[in-house]
């Protein structure tokens, strides 16, 4: 039993104070409908703690693993100001909470026999559980890495694309590389060195998830090339989730996620896209009717294209949209791995994140059949 865990509200300010010298103790603020159990997780110590317990990686319950079975966000224990990454650590919180729910869901909703008979391995739903579980373990590490003086955000409803298996796990695949796409964003956010470290280790533990997948799931070459595809504004990236959030089914008191945010509008493939292949000259689709790009006629527009440490643009022409589609032929020298990640901006190279003006979309190319599968079910 750790000392930490009765008057621990008062212990992590006192934590805090030693640390930093300006903050107070702060009497509990938690809104009457809340029950004030999830206060409890304020404590670093509460609960199973990752890297000590196994629960992150061996519980076999179908019951929501801790923390994720206490939903209620997490209200701040000291008064001060946030410390200089929690709202890196906030915007990813918030979008673990949408990679957590969808294994859990996936877990409620296919038995081991969903998968054996689409022809997957036997062991299929228990690697899933698997993941699950240490994506919990990411819920309480970025819980912890929140200071005291800031709020840990609950989650939202979702609605996920679970109609059957094999276009969940097609799902779950992009899912994860772009996981680890939007990490290789958030590390260049991130301030300390500790945050940036961690990120890292975080987006090894989702490469690993997606090699199980490449491996045992799709039987393909697991290896992306000498480098995985980094992408530098993470939040545009956690911004595209936003369709996966059922509206107005967050904790009112979450922070904006993600923030800041540019609620630029959404860009996919047309879907009847045949291949996302280099080479393939696709037809661009802006999938939310309420929220269009707009043309200037006198600017040159550029696709641009990210893949593994390099970018490539290429202008489009975009006189006569929306009458006349937009067409771009995706980079033939690009090699056929990993994640392409494609953006619409008013400057080649999208050298600012205020350049961009649609997107991004998430190409899987790994296996590259599935990315236009992906597109035509609409679960991107
Ligand atoms: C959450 O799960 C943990 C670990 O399984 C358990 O000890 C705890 O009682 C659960 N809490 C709630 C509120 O369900
Ligand atoms: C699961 O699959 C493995 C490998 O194909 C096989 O050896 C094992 O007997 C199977 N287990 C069950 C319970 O079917
Ligand atoms: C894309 O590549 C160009 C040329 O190497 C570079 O100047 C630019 O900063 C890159 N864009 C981003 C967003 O990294």
């Amino acid at each position: 039993m750790s000392l930490l865990h009765t008057p621990y509200a008062f212990l992590i300010c006192l934590g805090a104070l030693l640390g930093l010298g300006i903050q107070n103790e702060a009497p509990f603020r938690v809104p009457p409908h809340y029950s004030g159990e999830a206060q409890k997780l304020a404590d670093p110590n509460y609960g199973p703690i990752p890297g000590l317990s196994d629960h992150y990686s061996s519980y076999w319950g179908v019951e929501r693993p801790f923390p994720g079975n206490i939903t209620d966000p997490v209200f701040p224990t000291c008064d001060g100001p946030p410390a200089e990454d929690d709202n890196t650590w906030q915007n990813l919180l918030s979008a673990e909470w949408i990679i957590f729910e969808f294994y859990q869901q996936g877990i409620e909703s296919f038995t081991d026999e969903d998968f054996v008979r689409i022809g997957m391995p036997n062991n299929t739903r228990q690697r899933l559980m698997e993941i699950r579980n240490n994506e919990a373990g990411h819920l309480r590490i970025f819980q912890n890495q929140i200071s005291p003086t800031s709020i840990k955000p609950g989650p939202c409803k979702y609605n996920f694309p679970l109609r059957d298996p094999l276009s969940y796990l097609a799902f779950m695949s992009v899912l994860e590389i772009s996981s680890m796409a939007f990490l290789t964003g958030l590390v260049q956010e991130a301030k300390s060195v500790q945050a940036q470290g961690a990120m890292a280790a975080i987006s090894q533990t989702e490469t690993r998830h997606e090699i199980w997948a490449l491996t045992e799931i799709w039987k393909v070459n697991p290896f992306a090339g000498p480098a995985d595809t980094v992408f530098p504004y993470a939040n545009q990236i956690l911004y595209s989730t936003h369709n996966l959030i059922i509206p107005g089914s967050c904790p009112p008191e979450n922070p904006e996620y993600p923030y800041p945010r540019q609620l630029l509008p959404g860009l996919s493939a047309a879907p009847d896209t045949k291949s996302l292949a280099p080479g393939a000259t696709i037809t661009l689709d802006f999938p939310d009717k309420e929220n269009q790009p707009e043309f200037d006629p006198d600017t040159q527009y550029y696709a641009v294209f990210f893949h593994s440490v390099l970018n490539t643009s290429v202008p489009i022409d975009t006189k006569g949209f929306p009458k006349r589609p937009i067409t771009v032929t995706i980079p033939e020298v690009f090699e056929t791995r990993g994640v392409i990640v494609a953006l619409i901006a008013d400057e080649a190279g999208a050298p600012t994140k205020e350049s961009v003006v649609a997107g991004p979309a998430v190409i899987l190319e790994q296996p590259v059949e599935l990315g236009p599968k992906l597109v035509s079910g609409g679960a991107s």
